[in-house]
């Protein structure tokens, strides 16, 4: 039984995501969740723990600057190169804003 919501789960998310698709002008996705993706590496908040370098304290343009660097394959890198190519301009816009009046 737990198996089959488990499967009906999936299937529901899956149409869901079919069908946002096909929406021309799908909602952007909030900053907030765009920037979760960033703290497994940049530590919660954009404190960073370890070797990967912090981000909290940054202006928009400085982090926009640098994800389209990135993006554009115009800053060297190890992983941000590919991480950055995963979002769209808008995208970083957005992200950028939010890292920028959150995390200080
Ligand atoms: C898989 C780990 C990982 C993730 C996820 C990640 N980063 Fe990075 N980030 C790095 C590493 C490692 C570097 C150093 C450059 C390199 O080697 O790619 C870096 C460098 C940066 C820099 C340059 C910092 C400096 O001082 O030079 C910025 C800005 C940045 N990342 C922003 C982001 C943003 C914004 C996100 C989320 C959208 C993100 N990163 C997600 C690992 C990651």
């Amino acid at each position: 039984m737990r198996k089959l919501v488990v499967i009906a789960a999936f299937a529901a998310a899956f149409v869901a995501g079919a069908a946002a698709a096909q929406t021309p002008a799908a909602a952007p996705i909030p900053g907030s969740v765009l920037a979760a993706t960033c703290s497994g590496c940049h530590g919660t908040g954009g404190r960073s723990v370890a070797e990967i370098p912090s981000i909290y304290g940054k202006t928009e343009t400085q982090i926009a600057t640098a994800m389209l660097e990135f993006k554009n394959d115009r800053r060297p890198a190890t992983v941000m190169n590919r991480h950055a190519k995963g979002f769209s301009d808008a995208e970083i816009a957005e992200l950028s804003r939010y890292i920028a009046a959150n995390w200080r």
